[in-house]
């Protein structure tokens, strides 16, 4: 089934296509929701929960919930604000995020929804996991202890890449990402110019030689906000960093 609805986000009126998601319809209309485990050309994943609104008072993923017609969705409140706040905040402090010495600092997504959303500190203990680095592979770096566990890279070398590099192992606060390997990153299929290696949101899956290419200063997030090239209908999250 195809053809156009109409729907409402935060009181203006959209256009949207039968069968796109919400995100998909609202990047469209120039509406940004933030989003981290979402990517476009990627099946959606619904796990990050950033992108949740509320659809007719009932909260949804907006990357994973079709649209129909005749709703009515809220982005931008305070209630949706504070959830995603603390989303983002408990995503800080399960991992070893310094920004400071990240070289994907200013290309990193996490890092900025947070300026966006205004966090400036994090409002919990951060647990300093102790999990793996593998730089074995001769042009791909992994630093565990960076992964938010968004899902991309494993999506990404299975849908875009026709590899099955990266999956998940363990559950709840023991889930962590691994390869199709036995012993290092080396030893998998994954090569360099993989969209798996651009898919990571953070700074966990790093392209060897490639760290201050562009400057600190002159990168995607340094002078304005992630979802402003959706608001200016200029391009969507599918940038290579
Ligand atoms: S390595 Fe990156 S892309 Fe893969 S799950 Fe972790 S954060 Fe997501
Ligand atoms: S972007 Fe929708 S759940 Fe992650």
């Amino acid at each position: 089934m195809s053809g156009k609805i109409t729907l409402i986000i935060d009181g203006q009126e959209i256009e949207a296509e039968i069968g796109q998601t919400i995100l998909d319809a609202a990047d469209a209309a120039g509406v940004y929701i933030p989003r981290l485990c979402a990517m476009k050309g990627l099946s959606p994943h619904g796990s990050c929960r950033v992108c949740t609104v509320h659809v007719n008072g009932r909260p949804q993923a907006a990357c994973t919930q079709p649209v129909a017609p005749g709703m009515s969705i809220e982005n931008e409140t305070p209630e949706l604000k504070a959830h995603r706040v603390s989303v983002i905040d408990m995503l800080f402090v399960e991992g070893n995020h310094y920004c400071m010495f990240c070289e994907k600092s200013g290309n990193c997504e996490l890092q900025a929804v947070a300026y966006r959303l205004g966090i400036l500190a994090p409002q919990h203990d951060y647990m300093f996991p102790c999990r793996g680095v593998d730089a074995s592979h001769p042009e791909v770096f992994i630093d565990g202890n960076r992964c938010i566990l968004c899902g991309r890279c494993v999506r990404a070398s299975q849908e875009l890449d026709n590899k099955n590099v990266f999956q998940f192992v363990g559950r709840g606060i023991h889930k962590r990402l691994t390869f199709n390997a036995p012993n290092n990153l080396s030893q998998t299929d994954l090569a360099g110019i993989d969209k798996a290696v651009d898919s990571c949101p953070v700074g966990a899956i790093l392209r060897k030689g490639t760290a201050f290419s562009v400057p600190i200063g002159q990168r995607l997030y340094d002078n304005e906000p992630i979802g402003s090239e959706i608001e200016s209908g200029r391009r969507t999250n599918d940038r290579q960093v």
